[in-house]
């Protein structure tokens, strides 16, 4: 079993997702406490996907965060470089056009969706600022990014048992559920060593993002940030 390591290797990060990917869904619903399931809707506000707009969810998995767009009658792209995940979710969805691509070379012409989205995915890149160009190169003037991932939350005494959750209580809950259970050590790291809110923020400018903006769930657990590619 394979668990990455905070230098997040590309081919070490693919093959523990390729590890997870039959129970990775099931044990996000069961580590969350169901969270996951309002954070998804939250995102789906967030794109607002249109019939006929075309939107790329990076890092998709096994498509299930690709779900919302679809029903809302957008042209969804999942893409991912786990193979496994990808496999899992053609088992499921079969007709969505998952794509297999690295996110820091994305397999997509300059400007041609109208949104790019990733959920749960950024963190994971080892090279966070080249995913956020690139994802900035495919998006057309005018078009927009949501990016859903683990934060920090603001309110330091919350934060404190938050921390608590992650480095004590997760590991044996994923012990019991998870096929590979070092991943969600590698989990909890990869949660407390990401940049906070104003540090995500500024990277996004850096990348080329106007308009750069982010709103908080459950206490800052998660964070949604959004900017827009200028016209
Ligand atoms: C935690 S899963 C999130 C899946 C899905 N977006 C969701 O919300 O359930 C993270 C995904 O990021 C993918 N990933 C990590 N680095 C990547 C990269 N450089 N290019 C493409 N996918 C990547 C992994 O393969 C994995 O499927």
């Amino acid at each position: 079993m394979i668990r990455a390591s905070l230098d997040k290797q590309p081919h070490e990060v693919a093959s523990m997702f390729d590890d997870v990917a039959a129970n990775y869904d099931l044990t996000n619903d069961v580590l969350s406490l169901g969270q996951d399931r309002r954070w998804r809707k939250e995102v789906a506000k967030a794109v607002d996907a249109r019939p006929a707009q075309k939107i790329l969810d990076l890092a998709a998995g096994t498509g299930t965060s690709s779900l919302p767009f679809s029903a809302a009658g957008a042209y969804v792209v999942p893409c991912d470089f786990s193979l496994g995940m990808l496999r899992e979710g053609k088992k499921r969805n079969a007709w969505l056009p998952l794509t297999a691509g690295d996110a820091t070379r994305l397999p997509f012409r300059d400007g041609v969706f109208d949104a790019v989205t990733i959920s749960f995915g950024l963190r994971n890149v080892q090279e966070t600022d080249t995913a956020l160009r690139e994802m900035y190169r495919v998006t057309r003037p005018g078009g927009r990014i949501v990016i859903c991932e683990f934060s920090h939350p603001t309110w330091a005494p919350f934060r404190t048992v938050y921390e608590e959750y992650l480095m004590r209580a997760l590991p044996p809950v994923a012990r019991a559920v998870s096929s590979n259970p070092d991943a969600y050590v590698y989990l909890a790291e990869s949660i407390q060593s990401w940049p906070d809110q104003p540090e995500l923020a500024a990277k996004l400018q850096r990348a080329g993002w106007a308009k750069v903006a982010w709103r908080n769930l459950s206490g800052g657990i998660v964070a949604l940030h959004r900017g827009t590619k200028s016209a």
